[in-house]
């Protein structure tokens, strides 16, 4: 399953795609494939990992034609070799990082041999999570593969329900989708009902509430990976009752 995550910045998608992988990888729905697909962002220190290149460090040397050169060794092998380094390894899980967008200049041919070998490497998976740049316009260029899931991440102010239902609205415009587009509030308690109801306003299907959790702050202060939130922790628990309801309905 494809599982994205999007919303505005800082409502918490980096926080929720790592706990998402947590609990997959503790499930042993292994092997999975994390996607941080945010150019600012820290995917992988919430995941524990360093990761020293990324797609879009490819795709500038592959456009300044860096990989040109050895006889007898065509371009695309190249890259591909080079979209392999670039996969982190975690325990039960990979990283790729897609880093910085596009410069000017014609990416067209690296991009197209990037669409291909970034689609058979997800083939390669259980389970691909990813990590969603904020705001909306990246959607519209999105060209990959089409996603599962579609959690979009929103508080539950009128103003975060009213970004999550455009977001929401334009992933189905463009058929990205291929299950459903879901609702997640972050840092709402469960028990609130007044924003479990101003979130059915948005006609969104809700996924779950992820309450304010302590310990995820405790967690980034030290600058610990979230994959050792421990199981009892409010968060933990919302996220893994909304992923099994998620995998029922899917
Ligand atoms: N449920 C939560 N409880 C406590 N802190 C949270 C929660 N969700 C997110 N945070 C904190 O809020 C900040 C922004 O979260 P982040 O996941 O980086 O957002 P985004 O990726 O959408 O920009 C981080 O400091 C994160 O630790
Ligand atoms: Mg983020």
């Amino acid at each position: 399953m494809v599982i994205a995550v999007s919303g505005k910045g800082g409502t918490g998608k980096t926080t929720l795609a790592a706990l998402v992988v947590r609990y997959l990888t503790r499930a042993r729905e292994v092997p999975l494939l994390a996607v941080d697909a945010d150019p600012n962002s820290t995917l992988a220190d919430k995941l524990g990992l360093r990761v020293e290149r990324t797609i879009g460090d490819l795709r500038e040397d592959a456009l300044k034609s860096k990989y040109d050169a050895p006889a007898g060794t065509p371009r695309q092998q190249t890259i591909e070799y080079q979209v392999q380094q670039a996969v982190a390894e975690g325990a039960g899980f990979d990283l790729l990082v897609m880093g910085r967008g596009e410069g000017p200049g014609c990416y067209c041919s690296v991009n197209n041999m990037l669409r291909t070998f970034l689609a058979d490497l997800s083939s390669g998976y259980r389970h691909v999570v990813i990590d969603n740049e904020a705001g909306i316009e990246h959607l519209s260029r999105r060209t990959d593969d089409k996603v599962d899931v579609m959690l979009v991440v929103g508080d539950g102010t009128p103003a975060g329900l009213k970004s999550a239902q455009r977001i929401a609205e334009l992933t189905t415009s463009l058929e990205l989708v291929r299950d459903r587009t879901w609702l997640v509030l972050n840092r709402v308690d469960d028990a609130g009902k007044t924003a479990r109801e101003a979130a059915a306003t948005t006609g969104l299907p809700l996924a779950g509430c992820v309450p304010v959790d302590p310990r995820i702050q405790d967690f980034e202060l030290r600058g610990e990976p979230l994959l050792g939130m421990p199981e009892d922790s409010a968060a933990v628990m919302a996220i893994s009752q909304m992923l099994r309801s998620i995998q029922k309905e899917t």
